[in-house]
């Protein structure tokens, strides 16, 4: 998208031509119209979709949204150009002149010298009403349509800030993102983590990342599970202890989210007012605080004393369940809590043997969030070739060929959005859900 400034550049550097009537109009987007802080008649062009009409005497108010921006651009046209087809979700192309609003409420309004109707809209028949606030269940039955919300708009927005943002985070370090695979001519697997690929990379870039969706035979029908989420993961060689692995997971978690605060704050706004109130000081207080570490055993003690009757109960050895997790964060006081070296018997081969006793673990990291539960998992792994001498041969040759100590994570992309902006279920922050018996796009 072109910044505001650099629009308006290129807006008046045409103004020369000798009649400003006959000049084509450049297209700009809502969000680059409503940037431009000191609007002078510059003529341009925006497509999008009607969002409301205001129809008066002798003018005519239609707001433009193009999903640039939560707000829409106010356009002022002759009441002439009124007609049925001009109304709410009809896509149009307005033509004009963009002016200072007389309004408060804008900066900008574009006074329409030409509007065409690019595609009527039914309004009966649109399932998305003018001016309903719908609830977000009702919305997910239309993944096709409900991306034309404010609220879904926003979302959406954020989910593609924090995308760039993940990635910024990664590369100043020089870390090199991993492609995903695309098709082969022997069967393959869908991947249900890029992790094994990543320690063959990070055997060579040192420090390796990848993001992107992620198949789980998923049988759950839950707010937190999906068949195909997106997983952002990375793999960082010499890394010889847990507390330096949680450090990046949390740089990560807390840059990424105030890169998102500082460039779609109206978006987040939305979410934490209308969705989810009370997020906004939730999200602050996970942010200026430092994250709390305890260990899987101190887990199931504090769990083994709590005044609450759980369906599971805590035992050394058994899983944390949600039940477990929601507890342990609120009596961490809502503070996301790392829960580090879990029993071995519970967690994959490739973690890094404690060697420890009579209560065997391993070097394993979960952390876990409020509202969410679980939003990364990952460990040290086990990069000494003895204890893995059972298992698979290429993994072994990692370790036969210059092996080094290194550990990595997986953070669930879905679930710290759900995390940053307060949404309860994780069907509404990717744009198609696809889950258990469901597919619908
Ligand atoms: O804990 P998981 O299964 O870890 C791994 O796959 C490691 N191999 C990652 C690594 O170390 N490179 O998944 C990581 C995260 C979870 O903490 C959770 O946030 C998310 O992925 N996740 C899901 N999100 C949505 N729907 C599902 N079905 C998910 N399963 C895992
Ligand atoms: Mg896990």
């Amino acid at each position: 998208m072109f910044g505001a400034r650099c629009l308006l550049r290129a807006l008046r550097s045409c103004s020369s031509a000798p009649c400003p009537r006959h000049r084509p109009a450049a297209r700009v987007s809502v969000r680059g119209a409503l940037g431009i802080q000191s609007a002078n008649g510059e003529r341009v062009k925006v497509q999008g979709w009607i969002r409301s009409v205001r129809s008066q005497k002798e003018v005519l108010f239609l707001h433009v949204n193009d999903g640039s921006s939560l707000e829409s651009l106010q356009v002022v046209a002759d009441s002439s150009f009124d007609s049925r087809e001009l109304a709410f979700g009809s896509s149009v192309e307005v033509q004009g002149q963009l002016v200072k609003s007389p309004s408060k409420k804008q900066n900008v309004e574009l006074k329409a010298e030409k509007i065409e109707v690019v595609g009527n809209c039914d309004a009966k028949a649109f399932p998305v009403k003018y001016k309903e606030r719908h609830p977000l269940e009702y919305l997910r039955q239309y993944p096709h349509l409900r991306c034309r919300t404010n609220v879904l708009g926003s979302v959406l927005r954020v989910r593609s800030e924090a995308t760039a943002a993940i990635h910024s985070f990664f590369k100043p370090s020089s870390k090199i993102k991993v492609p995903e695979e695309n098709f082969f001519n022997i069967p393959v697997f869908l991947t249900v983590s890029g992790q094994l690929h990543l320690e063959v990379m990070s055997g060579a870039f040192t420090q390796v990342f990848t993001f992107g969706p992620t198949f789980r035979a998923e049988n759950s029908q839950s707010r937190r599970h999906l068949a195909e989420f997106y997983m952002v993961e990375a793999e960082i060689s010499f890394l010889e202890s847990l507390q330096d692995l949680m450090q990046v997971m949390e740089n990560l978690f807390k840059t990424t989210a105030m890169t998102v605060l500082s460039n779609c704050p109206k978006d987040v706004e939305l979410c934490h007012k209308f969705i989810a109130p009370g997020q906004k000081d939730r999200l602050e207080h996970m942010l200026k605080n430092n994250f709390l570490v305890i260990s899987y055993t101190e887990a199931v003690e504090i769990l083994k004393q709590a005044s609450q009757n759980f369906t599971f109960t805590p035992e050394w050895g058994a899983d944390l369940h949600t039940e477990h997790e929601k507890y342990l964060v609120k009596h961490c006081g809502d503070i996301p809590v790392f829960v580090i070296n879990y029993p071995l018997a519970l967690k994959p081969f490739y973690m890094r043997d404690n060697e420890d006793g009579p209560q065997h673990t391993v070097a394993a990291v979960d952390l876990l969030v409020p509202g969410v539960g679980e939003l990364f998992g990952g460990s040290l792994r086990e990069e000494r070739y003895h204890f893995l001498e059972q298992r698979l041969a290429r993994y072994l040759d990692l370790r036969r060929f210059g092996s080094v100590p290194h550990g990595g994570f997986g953070m669930g992309f879905e679930r710290y959005l759900q995390c940053i902006l307060g949404i309860d279920n994780i069907k509404d922050v990717i744009p198609f859900p696809r889950f258990t018996h469901s597919c619908l796009l």
